[in-house]
């Protein structure tokens, strides 16, 4: 039985206190199918999400089989399903491997045939069977609300919690998902709560609540529901509530509402819970679920996956091509003594020549630099707020931020070690960059690559949506080459108060210490900035990955739900 108790939800408006709900009381046993209707705007989603415990109630308490959510902590991820009004699958993936996904990252199972089995079940129960094999992106409405339903079934909640599955489906899907609706409730350890603002379909309820403006005005079978509020037909029932106050509505209902709850059968289960459901998987199994989905996801995608090969391939040729001038001239590096007027003038020459080289040798290992910081923009900046709402979804029901970010972070490594690697090896092998060793090289050019794909992804957490995150990353790429100071020398204090954010400074720096002494004297007469040892720049590449790896552990674990 589900029990709330004077609940007050509140928020500051301002300086004021706002009551979203107010004096919420009421009883549900289980084996029931409950609607919770009301006018738009009057705080059904608010409830719904605090029985979720998406929201904490600011006073009162919510008992579940007489247990104390509030006291004694709340119920299990597996134990609650919650159905939001979004789609909460996959586009690019079948029927079958989002719910597939969905068994591996929320409910245990012993055996490869227990596995199979749950999914077949499942999808039988909701009426999926027959299009498993379908995308989800071609699916009806009505199929993504039954696929919605579908994933919080995994774990075989007690507590199934719906909101607004019916809106906006043609009026037969809409009966047809009330009617499984119904089906699923038809379980006596189960409470199934559908939130709806359609008036349609009441009868296959067992109990109906009106909320008004924050408060509760009925609890009852709909069958009563007419009577109660002197109309004839349940449609009317929102222009009704518009013409007296939700305080005096509210009133009146205080009178009846003992006398309906006395009529209600009570099923006292004091004992702990007869709990029927799965337990969460481990950390482990959560990983690879996750790492799996991702890699299958991005192979389904094609745009994406064009898009990255492009990347992949045509930078590292940006680079040659735009330094093919300089390339043959960046083997030979003169030296020679003067001794007489001719050597002199010669030498002269040598010296611009020299200074010349050291210039393309240092825009080179730039150009390269920026590219890849463009590349962790793009490896990241939308990876977490583009699927944001899934995730909340999934985090509710049991999957961890840590192994979340772990699986962001195992997916993002390959594709910056294979931008990082072919970048340093394909620009070497044509331009013969003069590196006194190749190793530190291709590491700053990894590390320059990984701080900016950790800080975007850090960013993609914090985001309210992936426009915005894909927008400050491309400032973010934007402003590196003008602050690194490496083509034009910014005034002394800006460039110690910008440089340690300007990761493509570092790695160009690092890398600029690293080549052949010769080399290195040219570059430093060519260049206006002070040039970091290359030690520092893998210590503040370094941090800049960790930060940005802390902030979007930070941003994961931040709730953030949409509606
Ligand atoms: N976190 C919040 N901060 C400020 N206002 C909020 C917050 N959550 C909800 N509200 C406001 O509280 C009221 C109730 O919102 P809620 O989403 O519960 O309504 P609803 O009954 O589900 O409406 P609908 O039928 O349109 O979905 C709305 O006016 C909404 O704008
Ligand atoms: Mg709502």
């Amino acid at each position: 039985m589900l029990e709330l108790k004077d609940i007050r939800f509140t928020i500051q408006k301002r300086n004021d206190e706002v009551a979203l709900l107010d004096q919420i009381d009421l009883r549900v046993p289980t084996g029931h199918f409950m609607a919770i209707v009301g006018p738009s705007g009057c705080g059904k989603s608010t409830l719904l999400k605090l029985i979720a415990g998406i929201n904490q109630e600011t006073s009162g308490s919510i008992f579940w089989n007489g247990r104390n959510l509030s006291e004694e902590g709340d119920l299990e991820a597996s134990e609650i399903g919650y159905v939001p009004q979004f789609s909460i699958a996959y586009d690019a993936l079948t029927v079958e491997e989002n719910v597939e996904a969905s068994v591996r990252l929320r409910a245990k199972t012993s055996s490869r045939e227990a596995f199979h089995q749950l999914v077949d079940n499942v999808l039988a129960s909701t009426g999926l069977s027959a299009i498993r094999d379908r995308p989800v992106r071609v699916l009806s409405g009505g199929q993504r609300r039954r696929l919605s339903l579908a994933l919080e079934l995994v774990t075989e909640p007690v507590l199934l919690l719906c909101d607004e599955v019916t809106s906006g489906l043609d009026p037969k899907s809409e009966h047809e998902i009330v009617e499984l609706m119904y089906q699923l409730s038809r379980n006596e350890h189960r409470l199934v709560v559908n939130v709806t603002h359609s008036l349609a379909n009441l009868d296959l309820y067992d109990s109906v609540l009106v909320l008004d403006a924050g408060r509760i005005v009925y609890h009852g079978p709909p069958r009563a529901l007419e009577h109660y509020f002197s109309v004839e037909k349940a449609e009317d029932v929102y222009p009704r509530l518009a013409k007296r106050d939700a305080g005096e509505w509210a009133g009146s209902w205080a009178k009846h509402r003992d006398a309906y709850y006395a009529s209600q059968p009570v099923r006292h289960i004091d004992a702990p819970d007869v709990s029927v459901s799965a337990t969460t998987p481990g950390a482990f199994a959560q990983f690879f679920a996750l790492f799996f989905r991702r890699w299958r996801i991005f192979f389904r995608d094609r745009g994406q996956l064009f898009l990255q090969f492009s990347i992949l391939a045509v930078f590292p040729f940006l680079v040659v091509i735009f330094d093919l001038d300089g390339v043959d001239q960046l083997q030979r590096l003169s030296e020679s003594v003067p001794a007489t007027k001719a050597e002199f003038e010669a030498e002269t020459e040598a010296m611009t020549f020299n200074l010349n080289l050291g210039g393309i040798v240092s825009g080179l290992v730039m150009f390269q630099v920026i590219l890849l910081t463009l590349m962790g923009s793009n490896n990241s900046a939308r990876e977490i707020a583009g699927e944001r709402q899934i995730f909340e979804k999934e985090k509710l029901g049991g999957v961890r931020p840590s192994v979340y970010v772990g699986s962001k972070v195992a997916f993002l490594s390959v594709l910056v070690l294979m931008q990082s690697f072919w970048m340093t090896v394909f620009v070497q092998a044509i331009c013969e960059i003069p590196s006194q060793s190749m190793m530190p090289h291709f590491l700053l050019l990894l590390l320059v690559n990984a701080g900016m794909t950790a800080i975007c992804l850090g960013i993609s957490s914090l985001a309210r949506t992936a426009d915005q995150a894909s927008l400050l990353s491309i400032y973010l790429v934007g402003f590196q080459l003008p602050l690194s100071g490496a083509v034009l020398a910014l005034p002394a204090w800006a460039g110690w108060l910008t440089r340690p954010f300007i990761s493509a400074y570092w790695s160009w720096a690092g890398i600029m210490d690293g080549m052949e002494r010769d080399y290195f004297r040219y570059i430093k007469e060519v260049t206006d900035t002070w040039l970091g040892p290359m030690w520092l720049g893998f210590v503040v590449l370094g941090l800049h990955v960790i930060v940005g790896l802390l902030v979007a552990y930070i941003g994961v674990k931040r709730p953030k739900w949409e509606n």
